[in-house]
């Protein structure tokens, strides 16, 4: 039996979904693959991109210190299935792994499905995500696991993080969307949670980020909790700008929201750093590029984008592909 999960970009609203806002995530043509038979007990995976093997007792609670690491993932999955099915088999992945491109997410949701899981896409990001929290002890959002477990293919995945609601908007094929990779990262001991707790300090102060305006941000008198509201909300309204240019065909504005976003994330969110900065004006100066920004929990990783297909970019031309689901 075969499982698949595909990577994501996000295209834009960053470091918005812990704060119910909106986000625009796309699944990419890059995917972790589990081939896999059913067994009589526990789960025993090998990997073609790990040295080594997971072996899994289901009848043990999760291990937060497992080795190797990845098994966490798959151990703080199994911990949370009512009944996981007991599998061996062998894992490989084309989403280049700690580049801000969710091979993490698509682990789990691979895991989940070879497991048996028969959950709606929603429930199946949420059990993910805490199955992420678990393995890592950050407290990411629900963007990855919510693109991967319901994008559609051809289509960008549109989500208000505060209702969990999907809307598919197509991806014109006029255009192309390049991801290039920068440098590894992690969000293990990152100022990822961090930036979490921030964003939490300001709700404390004035309510809700995705329901305040940038003049309720005056309220806020410590200049670093200010700016990292101010950026929080300006992306929620950016999100909303850019999926109605894209819809449009409106590239232009598209692209210079796309850099916007960037800037934003480098200054008032202090998330980027001088290397992506560099790969992101670099991109802007490409003839046929329309705008570009980083794209994930920053600190490093990928940036992406928006790009005439003429364009000669450096990259990968990522294509928008369906959510998760079992292949044979
Ligand atoms: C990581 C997290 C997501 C999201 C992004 C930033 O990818 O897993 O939940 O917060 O960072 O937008």
């Amino acid at each position: 039996m075969k499982v698949r999960a595909p990577g994501r970009v996000n295209l834009i609203g960053e470091h918005t979904d812990y704060t119910g806002g909106l986000v625009f995530p796309m699944a990419i043509d890059r995917w972790t693959t589990i081939e896999f038979e059913e067994s009589d007990s526990g789960v025993f995976l090998e990997s073609a991109n790990e040295e080594d093997t997971v072996s899994i007792d289901t009848a043990q609670p999760f291990n937060a210190a497992m080795s190797p690491t990845w098994g966490r993932y798959v151990s703080a999955v199994a911990s949370l299935l009512e009944s996981p099915q007991p599998i061996s088999g062998h894992i490989h992945t084309t989403i280049p792994i700690g580049a801000g491109l969710s091979s993490s997410a698509a682990l789990e949701i691979a895991v989940a499905l070879a497991l048996g899981a028969e959950l709606s896409a929603t429930e199946l990001a949420l059990l993910t995500q805490r199955a992420e929290h678990m393995a890592t002890g950050v407290p990411t959002g629900i963007m990855d696991q919510l693109c991967i477990s319901s994008a559609r293919h051809g289509h960008g995945t549109l989500i208000d993080c505060r209702t969990l609601e999907v809307t598919h908007v197509p991806i014109p094929s006029d255009i192309k969307i390049v991801v290039r990779f920068i440098a590894h990262r992690t969000l293990v001991g990152s100022a990822y949670a961090d930036r979490v707790a921030e964003c939490a300090a300001a709700e404390s102060l004035i309510g809700p980020l995705r329901n305040a305006s940038l003049a309720d941000l005056a309220a806020i008198t410590d200049s670093t909790i200010a700016a990292r509201a101010k950026h929080v909300v300006s992306e929620n309204a950016r999100v909303e700008s850019f999926a109605d240019a894209l819809t449009n065909g409106d590239y232009i504005t598209a692209g210079k929201i796309m850099t916007d976003s960037h800037r934003s994330l480098a200054g008032d969110f202090a998330v980027s750093n001088d290397l992506m900065d560099a790969a992101v004006r670099d991109m802007n100066e490409t003839p046929g590029v329309f705008g570009a920004r980083m794209t994930g929990g920053g600190f490093g990783g990928c940036i992406v984008a928006l790009c005439d297909p003429d364009a000669v970019v450096e990259g990968w031309h990522v294509q928008p592909v369906a959510a998760a689901s079992h292949l044979s």
